[in-house]
């Protein structure tokens, strides 16, 4: 690669964010360990190197650090927070303890635009995350930017091409942030803008190549963005070398399994082996009314089926996932803090040791938005590319107590028609979540002149931006009209249809 950013990782919770910001900025980038030598990163035709926040103090023990010779190297340094005070401690200023962390929004000031605030206002809202702060400048540099508790806010060595920002440029809250990322890169590195997703693609190719060599790779299907754009990539990368499991565990939707076969199996020639599984897990599921102990079952169940696949399928040495980084993050949350599960989602890191696959994650990196460009451009339909989430677990939460085969086909049809009439309308790709669930309740209806003692579906259509909180979509009326309509005259043993009017927190998406 001619261009390359190299983002050094020092821990932050933020480093893939940065990563992704230059995406965004259309240059390439690598994220490196924090200590990595300066001869790889010269190899690597290193044009400019952003130094990452990281939870450590400066002062700890064990403070991580870089290759001191990176400011040898000739290529510009932008340190961020940690980074700027790394940069501050190694270059000879000063950086004291603070007891007080900053946190949150604040003012800044900026004194000399320079390059890095090129066309940006003078006052700007940033968001600080730090301990310790810088005091003294070290020699060769000066202050282009204040807030009320740092001086040092942004610091700039025009001559070296060295700068520093205590607060933090990647993250959403920072006015302008991703501008200050650009104008380093462009002003500064003299980047070339010239990354595409198509590029992106054609690097993960390699990657993937590199790493699987003539290896067999199988991928668990869900039919989900992720592990579609997954498959799709990988397929590309290795064709026939990946095989994909498809598991019909009976809590599908209407026609899912027959679309994944067409899709897969008959559009992309994928290596695709459907397991119909259905009746086992219905058989385990028999009685099971507990949200979470039905997602056990369904987990475990899921794990025994794939296993037993992989015998029939033959050996192979890597398990694909469509892991992305807000995944990654959400599960390192869960384990860290057992308060934090709600519910028991089992994204990452499903499947047991004992299976000994290597694991391999090609969209580890990358945020939901960035895999739909993906999927795009590997040629996965719209349909697929813009589906909405669905629960592992699948109708099996969306069916509250006994799951039953004839309470499912209700739910499936009911669903389908709410799908339906969502598409129709427009509203499908409006919304975060749109499904019917299935209450197990009866109530009396009248068909004709006849008592009609039926059960009830209730609607379930919210929006939301990460599924943390969601409100409740003020559909039409007329819409609404004709999906219940439609409900209580086309699908047998359904006499009524409720809407849910509850928003996250308190109520959750799913019903279970
Ligand atoms: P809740 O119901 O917790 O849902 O508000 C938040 C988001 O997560 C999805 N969800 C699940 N996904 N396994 C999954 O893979 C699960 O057990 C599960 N439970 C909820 C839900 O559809 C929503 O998008």
């Amino acid at each position: 690669m001619a261009h390359t950013i190299a983002v050094l990782d020092f821990g932050s919770q933020y480093t893939q964010v940065i990563a992704r910001r230059i995406r965004e900025c259309e240059v390439y980038s690598k994220i490196y360990h924090f200590a990595t030598p300066v001869e790889e990163l010269k190899a690597d035709g290193v044009t400019g190197i952003i130094l990452s926040g990281g939870p450590s103090s400066v002062f700890a023990k064990k403070a991580p650090q870089p290759d001191p010779k990176i400011f040898k190297l000739g290529v510009p340094v932008l340190g961020i927070c940690y980074g700027l005070q790394l940069m501050g401690k190694m270059l000879k200023g000063k950086v004291s303890r603070s007891k007080a962390r900053e946190f949150g929004l604040g003012a800044l000031s900026v004194i000399k635009p320079g390059r890095l605030f090129h066309r940006l206002p003078r006052k700007l809202n940033v968001w600080n995350s730090h301990g310790d702060k810088l005091t003294e400048l070290p020699p060769g540099f000066d202050a282009i930017g204040t807030t009320d508790n740092s001086p040092f806010a942004v610091i700039e060595d025009r001559k070296r091409n060295f700068y520093g920002i205590q607060f933090h440029p990647e993250v959403f809250h920072t006015e302008r942030g991703v501008d200050v990322i650009r104008n380093f890169l462009v002003r500064v590195c003299k980047a070339e803008q010239d990354w595409t997703t198509d590029d992106y693609i054609k690097q993960s190719i390699k990657d993937i190549r590199k790493k699987v060599g003539k290896s067999r790779v199988i991928l668990g299907l869900s039919g989900g963005v992720d592990s579609s754009v997954a498959a799709a990539l990988i397929h590309r990368a290795i064709k026939k070398q990946l095989t994909c499991v498809f598991v019909d565990n009976g809590l599908l939707r209407k026609g899912e399994r027959e679309s994944v076969e067409r899709l897969y199996g008959k559009h992309f020639k994928i290596d695709l082996r459907v397991v119909d599984a259905s009746k086992l897990f219905l058989r385990r599921l028999k009685g099971v009314t507990d949200p979470e102990q039905k997602r056990k079952v369904i987990g475990n169940t899921f794990i025994d089926v794939f296993e037993k696949s992989l015998k029939t399928i033959g050996k192979a040495d890597f398990l694909a996932q469509g892991t992305l980084y807000p995944d990654v993050i959400e599960s390192v949350a869960i384990d860290g803090n057992p308060a934090a599960l709600i519910k028991s989602h089992h994204n990452v890191g499903g499947l047991p040791d004992r299976m000994k696959l290597k694991l391999l994650e090609p969209l580890r990196e990358l945020f939901k938005d960035e895999v739909r460009a993906v999927g795009s451009a590997l040629g996965l339909p719209n349909e697929v590319v813009w589906r909405q989430p669905f629960p592992g677990p699948g109708l099996g939460v969306r069916l509250l107590g006994d799951i039953t085969k004839a309470k499912l086909d209700v739910l499936r049809e009911a669903d389908a028609i709410l799908m339906e009439e969502m598409k129709n309308s427009g509203w499908y790709g409006k919304v975060w979540q749109s499904f019917c669930v299935f209450l197990p309740v009866k109530s009396v209806g009248v068909i004709g002149d006849e008592r009609n003692y039926a059960w009830v579906i209730a609607i379930r259509v919210v929006e939301s931006i990460d599924a943390m909180t969601a409100d409740w979509t003020k559909l039409p009326y007329d819409l609404l009209g004709r999906i219940s309509n439609r409900i209580t005259n086309e699908v047998r043993d359904v006499s009524r249809v409720v809407l849910d009017i509850s928003s996250k927190p308190p109520a959750t998406i799913e019903w279970e």
